[in-house]
């Protein structure tokens, strides 16, 4: 594990790595979830990138476990459903998962912006496909798989960056 290892620049946002991991399970990735949840202070929006099974739904499910949303057993895949709502006392966690999703126009049906507005922890699989609509700041977390149950697993922050207005 790392602190702050490199700054690199994308679409106007400033990426600054915050920490590293690799994991070895699915229950350690989940962990490590719920672990991360003090970097998640709400309003705050959460992309995670990686390919179809690097962890990316076990790494949320450990995120709104750990916010205190939902117990383990309750939390699925949006895959079909396109975002799941969870929501117990002041947490309220929304997964979306935009895999599926095709077009701008779709897009605009999910309503993802006020989610995105509302003072909750927005959880986003297959979020590059909002393009220029991702909010700054917020995290990204990317998962790599590395064969057999390794994943490496780089959790940054996207700024706005240097002469560019907070969107
Ligand atoms: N270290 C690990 N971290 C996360 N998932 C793992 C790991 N090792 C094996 N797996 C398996 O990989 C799959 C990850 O699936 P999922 O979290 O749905 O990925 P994604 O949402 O990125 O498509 C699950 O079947 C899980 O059991
Ligand atoms: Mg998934």
């Amino acid at each position: 594990m790392s602190t702050i290892t490199d700054h690199q620049t994308s679409a106007g946002c400033s990426l600054e790595t915050l920490l590293e991991f690799m994991t070895h399970s699915p229950e350690e990735t989940q962990a490590l979830g719920s672990s991360l949840v003090h970097l998640l202070q709400p309003p705050c929006v959460v992309l995670l990138r990686g390919e179809l099974g690097s962890g990316k739904t076990t790494l949320a499910k450990g995120i709104v476990v750990g916010l205190g949303a939902a117990r383990e057993e309750d939390v699925t895949s949006p895959s079909f459903t396109l975002v799941h709502e969870y929501r117990q006392g002041d947490h309220c966690v929304y997964h979306a998962d935009l895999y599926r999703v095709e077009g701008s126009r779709e897009i605009e049906t999910l309503g993802l912006e006020e989610l995105m507005a509302a003072r909750a922890t927005v959880l986003i699989e297959w979020g590059d496909k909002l393009g220029p609509e991702l909010p700054v700041p917020r995290i990204e977390i990317e998962l790599t798989h590395l064969g057999g149950d390794e994943r490496r697993i780089v959790v940054r922050r996207a700024m706005p960056a240097a002469g560019t207005e907070k969107r």
